[in-house]
């Protein structure tokens, strides 16, 4: 039986990626025993949002149409032996607000938050989702690694497979051509003003972008640079695409794929990055969590650029105690 528990569940991100882990986590199974099991999605979140969730737990069951389990409970005890965590709790960005400026009150709430995981799941992988995401992934790191030595292979924050799926929306467009005809749209850096579409990586019906094309390809790149703050100026977030790029992570992880995701994880002096920090490097997701972190073949232009990312994040972790 698997156990996936998600901790922000009564939000719109949160009840999003329980809709979707739901689909993937599909129908019982025999055990051992040849008895029936069921995996489980435990939904956490506040005393407040406990009915809302509650209600929520029946229409995702009702949207999916199989034998998962779905709990809603506004005790994070119920997140007990989980085999997967996904953190969703905080505040979103409204209209005008940079992620950044969500730094201290996000940085309060998932301390806490990891520091439960260490007493209840302390084998959980983690996927973290809120934001400043970047920053929150180190500190659930910085939280967990100091109370129970956790692995940070085992912790992944999720920005730039958002990123990726919108780059490769916004290369589509502006090549009018159809999404099979993208590959290789990878962003990397910070999940935010900082991030890094790369452009050596890019394919269109697997040719590299010609030289006369960059400006298009520039443009897709500041579509998805500014993809964020278009829906939430409408007064809006995103919340159906970030619950798909969370469930296309769990799969990865549950079914040891290997593949390539870019994910927000701890820099091993890789692309030429010091010291340590959480920032969106292209890694095989698998069983383990991380198994590795990819080396691609990028530009020396790309190289500097995911390097000054580095640089603004190692900024922005100063500004805050963990
Ligand atoms: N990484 C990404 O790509 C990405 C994409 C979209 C949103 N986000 C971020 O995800 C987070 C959630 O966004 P949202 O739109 O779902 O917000 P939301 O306000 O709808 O949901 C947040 C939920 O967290 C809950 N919460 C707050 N403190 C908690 C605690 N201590 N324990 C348990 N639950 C708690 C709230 O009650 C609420 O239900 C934000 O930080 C947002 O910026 C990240």
């Amino acid at each position: 039986m698997v156990k996936i528990s998600v901790i922000g569940a009564g939000g719109r991100v949160g009840s999003s990626c329980v809709r979707n882990i739901a689909e993937i986590l599909g129908n019982k199974r025999k055990n051992k025993r040849n008895e029936n099991t069921k995996n489980t999605i435990a939904m956490i979140d506040i005393p407040q949002a406990l009915n809302l969730m509650k209600g929520m737990a029946i229409d995702i069951k009702d949207a999916v149409m199989n034998d998962v389990e779905i709990f809603a409970s506004d005790n994070r005890k119920d997140a007990a032996d989980s085999d997967i965590i996904v953190i969703t709790a905080g505040k979103p960005r409204g209209p005008g607000m940079t992620r950044e400026q969500l730094l201290s009150e996000n940085a309060a709430i998932i301390k806490v938050i990891a520091e439960d995981i260490a007493k209840f799941s302390p084998d959980a992988k983690v996927i973290v989702v809120s934001n400043p995401l970047d920053v929150m992934s180190y500190v659930v790191y910085e939280t967990l690694h100091k109370i129970s030595n956790k692995s940070s292979k085992e912790i992944i924050g999720m920005g730039g497979v958002l990123d990726s799926m919108r780059y490769r929306k916004f290369i589509a467009d502006v090549f009018n051509c159809g999404l099979k005809d993208v590959s290789g749209a990878i962003v990397l850096g910070i999940h935010g003003e900082g991030m890094v579409p790369m452009e050596s990586t890019v394919r269109l019906k697997r040719l590299k972008i010609k030289e006369g094309d960059k400006e298009k390809l520039n443009e897709a790149a500041k579509k998805t640079t500014s993809a964020g703050k278009t829906i939430a100026d409408f007064g809006a977030s995103a919340y159906f695409a970030p619950g798909v790029a969370v469930a296309k992570m769990i799969n990865a992880i549950m079914k040891d794929t290997n593949e390539i995701l870019p994910c927000s994880v701890l820099s091993n002096g890789n692309y030429g990055i010091n010291g340590e920090l959480f920032i969106g490097l292209p890694v095989r997701i698998g069983k383990n969590g991380v198994e590795k972190i990819a080396e691609l073949k990028i530009s020396d232009e790309e190289r500097t650029k995911i390097k000054k990312a580095a640089e603004n994040l190692k900024n922005t972790l100063a500004q805050i105690k963990i």
